[in-house]
């Protein structure tokens, strides 16, 4: 009877250590990742990264709020999106509250290797400190979210959308910008993913979350 005990105890005491460290190191990481950051990385350390910064969807959602927050720690912006109308509008806005320079791209990254030299060429000469991929869509459409997949009008076109949108322009942006960052030494790349990429196969967004594993 004793030694059941033992043993039961001698895996309680393996199960605690175990708790234990798996909570050290969330808090340690938690502390790393976030915290330090804010101490060791502050503006000085990012506008040190290069002039510019990059973003990609820049005109609404997470890419306008990072073209705002980048802007208002002292980089120029270059945004990049579909809309003409919408991008200069947002370089106003950025350029009035913030002060800070800005350009504009117009691409869109539904488009394959060919939209990649105009882009290359309206970034050339810039001094790029901070590339944000955050451009990504859902299935095309309207009410796309919740459409299956064969439901899509033209199946063959929004698979190679939303792949070209979510991940190819992952990859292409850093083949653009990634050189100069390399031969300078600095330089912060952010892409943005999804919880939908961290699981295996959402219910009818298996492809969205397929690109965002990939990112
Ligand atoms: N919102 C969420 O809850 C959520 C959650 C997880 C991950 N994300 C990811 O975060 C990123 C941003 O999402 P969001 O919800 O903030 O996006 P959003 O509000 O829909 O904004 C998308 C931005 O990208 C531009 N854009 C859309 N399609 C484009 C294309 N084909 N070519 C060029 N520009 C295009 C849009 O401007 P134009 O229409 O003028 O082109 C707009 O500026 C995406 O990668 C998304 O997958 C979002
Ligand atoms: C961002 O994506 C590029 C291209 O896929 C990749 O080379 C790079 O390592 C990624 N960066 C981060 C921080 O995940």
């Amino acid at each position: 009877m004793e030694s059941k005990w033992d043993v039961l105890s001698a895996l309680g005491a393996i199960t605690a250590a175990g708790l234990l460290l798996t909570g050290t190191w969330g808090v340690a990481r938690a502390v790393y990742v976030y915290l330090l950051p804010q101490v060791r990385r502050g503006n000085a350390w990012l506008r040190a990264q290069g002039a510019w910064a990059v973003v990609t969807g820049a005109t609404s959602g997470i890419g306008k709020a990072y073209a705002h927050e980048l802007a208002r720690r002292g980089l120029d912006i270059v945004l990049i999106s579909r809309s003409l109308s919408k991008l200069e509008q947002e370089a106003r806005e950025i350029e009035r509250l913030h002060g800070r320079s800005t350009r504009i791209i117009q691409a869109d990254f539904t488009g394959g290797l060919e939209i990649y030299g105009a882009i290359e060429a309206g970034l050339r000469g810039l001094e790029i400190g901070v590339l944000v991929n955050n451009v990504g869509m859902a299935y095309g459409g309207r009410g796309g979210v919740f459409r299956k997949l064969l439901d899509l009008e033209d199946l063959g076109q929004s698979v190679s959308d939303i792949i070209n949108c979510n991940a190819m322009s992952v990859a292409q942006m850093v083949c653009i910008v990634l050189p100069q960052m390399v031969s300078r030494g600095k330089g912060v790349i952010i892409n943005v993913s999804s919880q939908a990429g961290c699981r295996r196969g959402i219910p009818l967004r298996a492809l969205y979350s397929a690109t965002k594993a990939f990112v």
